[in-house]
């Protein structure tokens, strides 16, 4: 029998990285998310224009995916749904792929069931066109092409009475482009959220396609912590450390 060389996200088997992971995974110990169910989103989303064209975002993954590695070392349960970003997966979580907002909606409420934590890290897309075309449009359809987008689903307000009625701790990102924490702070309050960490979208080596990030975490609770610049593994550290504060309460 023949051993396959890597599995489909090009991570060998047997590479230092997955046995890293699953060391780590068996000496962290003591954590309150062990054995909990967490659900991480990743990556953008994309809204079909065409057959072969799509309104996406630079969002790569990879603050979700710090986060869902985060998790799983600490011996959580994770699910991470997954849009089309071009960050490495970790070796652990189990992965759900998506690509449209709806479709992100649909795992997330399935997933949610029996989840005691939601890290929302996905850019999901806000607009969506009215009309899909079947066809590919032609270009010589005219000299431009006029689009009507309209508002698609926003998935945490379609998940805050499921969430708060299960208490899954559920944490969001918000970027901002002026008056950061006023606008996180309403984000947190109407998205139904227990956490929110807001980066300015002008900020350098932050945000989207950032190997770092430096953000501002806010909570339910009244606590405001401004963090430095960290590299994006570092960071779900940091944010996961702050989860757990809740989870043993
Ligand atoms: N989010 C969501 N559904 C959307 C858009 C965003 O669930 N359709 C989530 C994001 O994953 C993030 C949080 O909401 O955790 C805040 O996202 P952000 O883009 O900052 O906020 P918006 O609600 O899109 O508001 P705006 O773009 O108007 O600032």
């Amino acid at each position: 029998m023949s051993w396959p060389k890597a599995n489909r996200d090009g991570v060998a088997w047997r590479s230092p990285r997955k046995i890293l992971a699953a060391l780590s995974r068996l000496l962290e110990r003591d954590s309150p998310v062990e054995g909990c169910k967490v659900v991480v989103t990743a990556g953008p989303t994309r809204a079909p224009v065409d057959p072969v064209r799509f309104i996406g975002n630079r969002s790569s993954g990879r603050m979700g995916y710090a986060l869902a590695a985060a998790a799983w070392r600490r011996g959580a349960d994770v699910v991470v749904l997954a849009g089309p970003g071009h960050a490495p997966r970790p070796p652990g979580p189990r992965y759900v792929d998506v690509e449209t907002a709806s479709e992100m909606l649909a795992a997330l409420r399935s997933e949610l069931e029996g989840a005691a934590v939601l890290l929302m890290a996905a850019a999901v897309a806000d607009f969506e066109p009215e009309r899909v075309s079947t066809d590919k449009i032609k270009k010589t359809a005219g000299d431009g092409l006029e689009l009507k987008l309209r508002r698609g689903p926003d998935l945490l307000i379609e998940t805050a009475e499921m969430r708060r009625k299960a208490g899954v701790l559920s944490l969001g990102f918000a970027l901002e482009t002026e008056s950061p924490l006023e606008n996180a702070a309403g984000k947190l309050e109407a998205k139904a959220l227990d956490f929110i960490a807001v980066n300015l979208a002008d900020e350098p080596d932050s945000g989207f396609e950032a190997a770092t990030n430096r953000v501002t975490l806010l909570d339910r609770w009244g606590n405001v912590e401004e963090l430095p610049l960290l590299l994006k593994e570092v960071l779900a550290d940091r944010i996961l450390d702050r989860l757990e504060d809740r989870l043993v309460e």
